[in-house]
Formats: C-alpha cells, structure tokens, sequence
C-alpha cells in the first residue's frame, strides 16, 4: 500500500508533557503529563481553583507554561510564533467556563464570527453553516438567529457558545464546565450533545467539570488534576475504583458537596 494523505497522522491528538506554570507567585500547574487519544471524550475533575481552566488555557495557546511540552497532533505549540499558532487554533474550539458570546452580537453574529474572522466563505455558505451548527446544537428554530445573548436562558447561551466554537469545523473541542449553571435535564442535554459530536464527527473532546455523574456518564477516560499534577487517571470505572488517596478524597467531598 503506497501513502495515503487523507490517513491521520500517528499519535495523540493532544500530548502534555510536564507542564508548570506559577500564576500570581503561586504555583498552579506543577509538572502535568497527559495524553488524549483521536476521538476520545477524556474528562478532567478537580476541585475549584485546582488549574483547570488554566490547563485548558494553555492547550490553546492562551497562556504560555513556565516549563513543559504541548503538543498538538504532533505539533509543539508552547515556542510557536503566534501566526504559526492561530494556524494551529483554527483546528481547536473552545467553550468558556462563561459562555463569552459577544453581548452586542445576535446568535446568528456570533456564531457567523469565526467564519468572517478565519475563512473567506460568501454569506450564502456562512447561513449554511451556522443553521448547520445551531441545529446541531438543538438551536435550529430559526427565531433564535436573531436574538442576543441577554435574551437566552443560561442552557441556550452554553448551545450558542458551542455552535460557535464549532463553526470552524474543529478537530478538537475543549469545554470549560459546560454544564455549570444550567439545571440537570439541561446538563443531561449538554453531556449527549459532547458525547455525539465525538460520535458523529469523530470531535476529539477535553471537558473539565465539576460534575462528577455526567463525568462518568460520558467519559472514555476520566483525570483528577489535584495539587498542580494529575493525581489518577483511567476509564470511568477503574478511576472510581481507584485506591488513590487522592481520589478517595475527591470523591468524598463532591459527595458531600
Ligand atoms: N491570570 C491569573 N492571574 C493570577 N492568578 C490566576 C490567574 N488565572 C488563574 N489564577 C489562579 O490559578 C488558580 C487556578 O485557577 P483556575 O481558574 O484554573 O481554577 P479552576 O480549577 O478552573 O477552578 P474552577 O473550578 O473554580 O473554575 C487559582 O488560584 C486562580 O486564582
Ligand atoms: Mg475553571
């Protein structure tokens, strides 16, 4: 058989390799090591104020580590000058822990945004694929195009967000919290919603949350980033049977919370 180019390339979609990063004198992430296989739905746990939104931050180039690797489908992105990185982004969507839509902008702007912004598409083929992305995301009813984000429940904000970070067709999607903030049929809705991106689109997906039932509900491997390193690290169910200190403790206090 000769080469075939449409074949992906070999290795993890994401690798981490003994990342640190100190934010305001404080250490905050002491030596991560991951990898997140093509994909997979791998979910990171942690207490509030743990690192991981920072951690996140960082596989999109958002902050720089003190020390360690990123790489992204097999590209390190931690020394790339910016324009080498934006190149690498456009394979990467992101939803913030607070939606970030832009208040100013209606649905249909913002998620129409990324496409202006990185592609050189007619209007004609951005109408086509921002109803292709608020359908995918259960905000096909052609009304909610034209309404700004102080108009939407907090569930519809968290959709929007995501038809946008996924208007640009990512290979990789990272999710901050998706689910905080929105009621449990609606949580259930977001968690089916990651887990059929994966499925459908082959979406490779990082999902930090809080949310320990939908972790394990939608998970292929599930991590537990605890005093800056991740403590454990394993498919649902080995991981919550882990005799880990760290995820004994874990576990006890998301109970009890
Ligand atoms: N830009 C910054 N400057 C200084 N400190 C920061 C900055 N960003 C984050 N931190 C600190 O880094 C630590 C980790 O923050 P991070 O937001 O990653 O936590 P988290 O695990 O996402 O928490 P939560 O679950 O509440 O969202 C916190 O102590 C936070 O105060
Ligand atoms: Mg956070």
């Amino acid at each position: 058989m000769g080469h075939d180019p449409t074949r992906e390339p070999e290795g993890a979609a994401i690798e981490v390799r003994d990342l640190h990063k100190a934010l305001g004198g404080r250490p905050v992430l002491r030596g991560v090591d991951l990898e997140v296989n093509r994909g997979e739905v791998f979910v990171v746990l942690g207490r509030s104020g743990g690192g991981k939104t920072v951690l996140l931050k960082h596989l999109v180039g958002l902050l720089r580590p003190d020390r360690g690797e990123i790489f992204i489908d097999g590209v390190e992105i931690t020394r790339l000058p910016e324009r080498a990185l934006d190149r690498v982004r456009l394979k990467m969507g992101m939803l913030f822990q607070e939606a970030a839509l832009f208040d100013s902008l209606t649905v249909f702007e913002n998620v129409a945004f990324p496409l202006r912004e990185h592609t050189r598409l007619g209007l004609r083929e951005i109408r086509r694929r921002v109803r292709e992305c608020l359908e995918r995301v259960g905000l096909g009813d052609p009304e909610v195009e034209g309404l700004y984000p102080e108009q939407l429940s907090g569930g519809m904000k968290k959709r929007a967000a995501l038809a946008r970070a996924l208007a640009l067709r990512p290979q990789i999607v990272l999710y901050d919290e998706p689910t905080s903030g929105v009621d449990p049929a609606m949580g259930r809705e977001i968690n089916g919603l990651i887990v059929q991106l994966s499925r459908e689109l082959g979406v490779t997906s990082v999902v930090v949350t809080h949310d320990l039932e939908g972790a394990f509900q939608i998970a292929d491997r599930v991590a537990l980033l605890e005093g800056g390193t991740i403590a454990a690290e394993g498919p649902p169910e080995e991981f919550r049977a882990r005799d880990n200190a760290a995820v004994r403790a874990f576990l006890r206090l998301q109970r009890e919370s």
